[in-house]
């Protein structure tokens, strides 16, 4: 069953000890990721790709439209384990336009567990409708919408008590947010990093 997933396995871990013999063995020994990824569940936006670094440089979190819910136990197990065991320098919220979580919180139709999932988007969207509805196309009122949520979603991640008490510590954190574009595989910086409680 699916042996074409397996050989393309041993193709890719043969190739990884071609260009480094030891790449296996390093990692075997721990990870030290820099960076904390938490990003769409979308196949189309694979995290460590896009920023082109190894297994062992990017501890991900991914979940349907990118969110950092405060009180997702999921999410926040990745977090405090990020912060306080991993010491990551950096938290990445990397949204994406087009995001299909994100289209369905506000399109109106029922699909079940996922419309309680998705319920911070639609406060989001509350929240900024004078905005939103200022905008005349569809695609781009989504689009402002994915930018308006990785923006929630770092506030909510740099007001969570393991990062701010990290940086009650003297642990240098920083957290970000991005947007990725799947028309042309670019991120693009949304300039709202944190770097501390002021
Ligand atoms: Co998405």
């Amino acid at each position: 069953m699916l042996d074409h997933l397996k050989s393309n396995n041993r193709l890719w871990a043969e190739r990884k000890v071609a260009a480094d013999p030891g790449f296996f063995k390093r990692l075997e020994g721990q990870q030290a990721p820099d960076y904390l990824w938490i990003g769409c569940s979308d196949s189309r936006v694979p995290a460590n790709e896009i920023v082109g670094l190894d297994p062992g440089e990017l501890f991900v979190h991914r979940n349907v439209a990118n969110l950092a819910p405060p009180q997702d136990a999921n999410y926040l197990s990745v977090l405090q384990f990020a912060v306080d065991v991993l010491k990551v320098k950096h938290i990445l919220v990397v949204g994406h336009y087009g995001c299909g979580g994100v289209a369905a919180a506000v399109d109106g139709q029922r699909r079940g567990l996922v419309d309680h999932w998705l319920h911070p988007i639609r406060e989001i969207h509350h929240e900024h409708r004078h905005e939103l509805e200022s905008i005349p196309d569809d695609a781009c009122r989504l689009e402002r919408l994915c930018e308006l949520n990785v923006m929630r979603q770092v506030r909510n991640v740099a007001s969570d008590v393991f990062v701010t008490d990290a940086w009650a510590r003297g642990q240098p954190i920083q957290v970000h947010g991005w947007v990725y574009s799947i028309a042309n595989g670019h991120v693009t910086d949304l300039n709202v990093s944190v770097c501390g409680p002021e």
